[in-house]
């Protein structure tokens, strides 16, 4: 007989989702499987709120942000309880894997439904770029491009204005937005968790800049450092120079995604459900070298990303 397999999105929302879950869909279709959305991640497991998708009910999403199957935390699926509760559903629907579109605490969970029984593969989905075992997370690109955008824009109103715009990009728990999107707008000083900073330094350097003739400054913060009111507030106090702070929130995880983000996220997709077919589970695919490949979800937990040193010099330690 077919197999039976569900897509779910977990945690963060990321644009390319979708074309994560239209891939899993119609690949497997196109395998004679049957498919089932689980909305609201993991939830969607416990409660029962699950729809069958066919090759129409993923048309015309591919290029939307977001997902269309709804996204959430789950805090029962921590739980023996609720982990059994996800298993009877897939028993009683016939599910015998699952793709799982979300961060690390999602592949956990992955990892503890895998381990009862149902195959369940990772796709690394988040706008942080912050998993450990892929260079690569869908939705990144996406959201560097709308940081990019809205920093542009602050530079016409900070240059207008001889200020420095100081501007948090999200990032709770690394600085990979922040320090590419601070290169690629061309910012004085980029500021995140993962270097200890210097802001007398920083703010010798633009008083310097200052005296040479430059009127407008960009300082990007990643969230996880947590203190971009107070950093504008200081480099007012140190230099003189009228700041204001932006907070970019959550209009970088919204909007329509980018061409490697729908790429890669086809590919992952396709990728996952070639091994459920295999009846291979408690793994994440992810982007090695450029090429798609799958490790075991213990080990991905396991593994160290390193920070990207080299572009956030390119931004520290050259003079403006
Ligand atoms: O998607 C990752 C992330 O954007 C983090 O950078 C941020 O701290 C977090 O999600 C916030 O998510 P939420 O507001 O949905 O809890």
């Amino acid at each position: 007989m077919a197999m039976t397999i569900g897509v779910l999105t977990s945690g963060g929302d990321a644009p390319g989702m979708n074309a994560a879950v239209r891939a899993v869909t119609r690949t497997a279709l196109s395998k004679g499987m049957k498919v089932y959305g689980i909305r609201r991640g993991y939830n969607g497991l416990i409660n029962g709120d699950i729809v069958e998708l066919n090759a129409r009910s993923v048309s015309g999403i591919i290029q939307r942000g977001g997902t269309c199957i709804y996204t959430a935390r789950c805090d029962e699926f921590r739980y023996e309880e609720g982990l059994q509760k996800a298993k009877a559903k897939c028993e009683e629907l016939g599910i015998e894997g699952i793709v799982v579109v979300g961060g690390d605490g999602s592949f956990r969970g992955a990892a503890d439904l895998s381990a009862r029984g149902i195959n369940c593969i990772g796709l690394p989905g988040t706008i942080d770029n912050d998993i450990q075992c892929t260079e690569y997370t869908i939705g990144y690109d996406t959201a560097l491009n709308t940081a990019m955008e809205m920093i542009d824009k602050l530079r016409d109103t900070a240059e207008s204005h001889d200020r420095c715009t100081v501007v948090e990009v999200m990032g709770r728990n690394a600085g990979y937005i922040a320090v590419n999107v601070a290169c690629a707008v061309g910012a004085e000083a980029v500021i995140t968790l993962e270097v200890p900073y210097d802001l007398d330094k920083i703010c010798a350097d633009i008083t310097e800049a200052k005296t040479s003739g430059k009127n407008h400054y960009i300082v990007v913060v990643a969230e996880g450092v947590g203190n971009s009111e107070k950093i504008a507030k200081e480099i007012q106090e140190k230099t003189g120079i009228e700041s204001r702070t932006t907070i970019l929130g959550h209009v970088q995880r919204g909007g329509s995604p980018t061409v490697r983000d729908r790429v890669v996220a086809t590919q992952m997709g396709c990728y996952a459900v070639e091994l459920l077919e295999k009846g291979i589970g408690n793994r994440v695919v992810g982007m090695k070298d450029n090429k798609i490949y799958d490790v075991d979800i213990q080990e991905a937990l396991a593994m160290k990303k390193p920070f990207e040193m080299d572009v956030y010099n390119a931004v520290n330690m050259t003079a403006f």
